[in-house]
């Protein structure tokens, strides 16, 4: 069945202040990444670990059409800010991680199949290093590998490229991009670099105060009215002369 997403009159409060807000988006395909785009506070990580089931919420989450549970091991989380490293090798919390994968079994992923993928992250030579003796980008990195070896049907990034250089954040996007692509997988990544999203990614859902604005190809929901509406910048989208559309920004509404 396909691993389409729906998410239905979904609420999150902290207390009495209500976060998310009675929100609707439906049909992320699967084999789509979705950008999950807004300002500081917007309620970004708040939706995801609600989608994680890390987070008591209101309202439906589906995965192809049943009631998701993250118990079945659906579903890979990886938060924004990192967990405190374990002292294990790279290669030994990527052999834990792969315990548990999509089918909910116990299945052991062998040496090589650990060693392939940290080679299509071009991390491979990380392999026997401890995980709390890396740079935050090489953690960073590692932990997608981590989200990666579960094998899950939706896929959560929370700023997956804060710490990459240009090099491994185009990397990881057009590999994640194939790899969503491959495994039939619905991902979101939250992300603050519009520009990754409208090079990038499949899907660009806009949420500002806890309400989601626009949902629809990047280049539709990107442009200068929504700079002005949920940035409060005045901006511009252009193509480059590879027929690439940028993000630029020309100063800030007083
Ligand atoms: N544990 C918490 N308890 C109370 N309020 C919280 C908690 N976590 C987040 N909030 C509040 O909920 C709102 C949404 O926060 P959230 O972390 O989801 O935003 P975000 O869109 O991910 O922002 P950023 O881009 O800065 O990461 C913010 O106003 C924040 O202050
Ligand atoms: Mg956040």
């Amino acid at each position: 069945m396909s691993a389409q997403l729906d998410i239905r009159q979904l609420a999150v409060s902290y207390g009495k202040r209500q976060v998310i807000r009675a929100l609707d988006v439906s049909a992320l395909h699967a084999g789509e990444v979705a950008a999950l785009l807004g300002p500081n506070g917007s309620g970004k990580s708040t939706l995801l670990r609600a989608l994680a089931g890390l987070q008591p919420c209101r309202g439906e989450v589906l995965l192809g059409g049943r009631p998701m549970s993250p118990r079945r091991g659906e579903v890979a989380y990886l938060p924004q800010t990192l967990p405190p490293a374990v002292h294990l090798t790279v290669f030994e919390s990527l052999m834990v991680a792969g315990q548990a994968t999509a089918s909910g079994l116990a299945r052991r992923h062998g040496d090589e199949q650990v060693f392939r993928l940290l080679q299509t992250l071009g991390i491979e030579q990380l392999a026997l290093r401890h995980l709390d003796q890396l740079s935050g980008g090489q953690r960073q990195l590692v932990g997608i590998a981590q989200a990666l070896i579960r094998e899950p049907s939706l896929l959560l990034l929370d700023e997956p490229l804060s710490a990459l250089d240009l090099n491994y954040q185009f990397h990881v996007m057009d590999l994640l991009r194939r790899e969503t692509r491959q495994r039939q997988m619905v991902t979101v990544i939250v992300l603050h670099d519009l520009n990754a999203a409208l090079r990038h990614c499949d899907r660009a859902l806009m949420l500002k105060d806890g309400e989601l604005l626009a949902n629809g190809r990047p280049a539709e929901v990107i442009d200068d009215a929504s700079l002005s509406a949920v940035y409060g910048v005045r901006g511009r989208v252009e193509r480059c002369s590879q027929g690439v559309a940028h993000v630029l920004v020309d100063g800030l509404h007083a």
